[in-house]
């Protein structure tokens, strides 16, 4: 079964956009990003969206749709009512490149700036030992298909331009959770958690969490555990007493 669906898709560049009207045929069982195609191969040649797996997986096809942030690629147009606009946007949080493409590059430069697992000193590849429990906490977290919808969600950022450079946002909070809890990795995450990727900043909102297309549990698992580990090296009076003579 067809019908007629209305759609409104932001287009433009970094000087400026705005929406425009399409109506399109929709097909029994498409998505979103079936639509958009149909757009590009019928109405509108030039407009520019980023996909390639169309499986959920590759984590290319980020935007918004109706407001909320969700992959065009595994949004199956029966979850809106025939007569209901869809209005398809770029994600808010980058810079446009253009139409539906935004410029992800924040993400990749927050990616570089944790540092990689440091497994013990002397320990050789194959002599690697953990419990089952912990792989299983590392393979909730890297399911990631990186797609940035949280980064692109957390109010920190997303309505604070200016607090872009001193939070790494909950990915990559993720990231620093996932290594610290990791039995193998030997260095303290804590301090530069806190300092340097602005831990602090994230007052567990949650908002994350509901739009990760993978269901990763981010702030539960992740976030609040490390904040917990931020404040138990904070308040230890021994660790506290530790880190004020090592200092000297
Ligand atoms: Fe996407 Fe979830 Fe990874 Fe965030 S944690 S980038 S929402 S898959
Ligand atoms: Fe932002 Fe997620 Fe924390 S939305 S405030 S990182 S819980
Ligand atoms: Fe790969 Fe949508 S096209 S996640």
């Amino acid at each position: 079964m067809s019908y007629k669906a209305s759609f409104r898709v932001w287009r433009g560049d970094a000087s400026g956009g705005g929406l425009q009207d399409f109506t399109v045929e929709v097909n029994e069982g498409e998505v979103v990003l079936d639509i958009i195609h149909r757009l590009q191969a019928t109405q509108c040649s030039d407009l520019a969206v980023r996909w390639n797996c169309k499986a959920g997986k590759c984590g290319s096809c980020s935007a918004e749709i109706n407001g909320r942030p969700r992959l065009l690629c595994m949004t199956r147009m029966s979850v809106f009512a025939e007569d209901e606009v869809v209005t398809v946007t770029p994600m808010r949080t980058f810079p446009v490149i253009r139409d539906l493409v935004t410029d992800v590059s924040f993400n990749y430069t927050k990616a570089r700036e944790i540092p990689a697992f440091t497994p013990p000193p002397g320990l050789k590849p194959g002599e690697y030992r953990m419990k089952q429990a912990d792989v299983e906490r590392s393979q909730e977290f890297r399911k990631c298909i990186e797609c940035y919808l949280c980064q692109n969600t957390c109010h920190v950022i997303r309505d604070h331009e200016e607090n872009k450079e001193h939070f790494a946002g909950p990915r990559y909070l993720m990231r620093i959770a996932e290594l610290e809890m990791h039995p193998l990795d030997v260095a303290d995450r804590r301090p530069a958690a806190q300092a340097e990727h602005g831990l602090g900043y994230c007052n567990i909102t949650k908002c994350c969490t509901e739009v990760c297309p993978e269901n990763i549990h981010i702030t539960d698992n992740a976030l609040i555990p490390m904040k917990e580990r931020v404040a138990d090296r904070r308040y230890d009076p021994v660790v506290w007493l530790g880190s004020k003579i090592f200092r000297r």
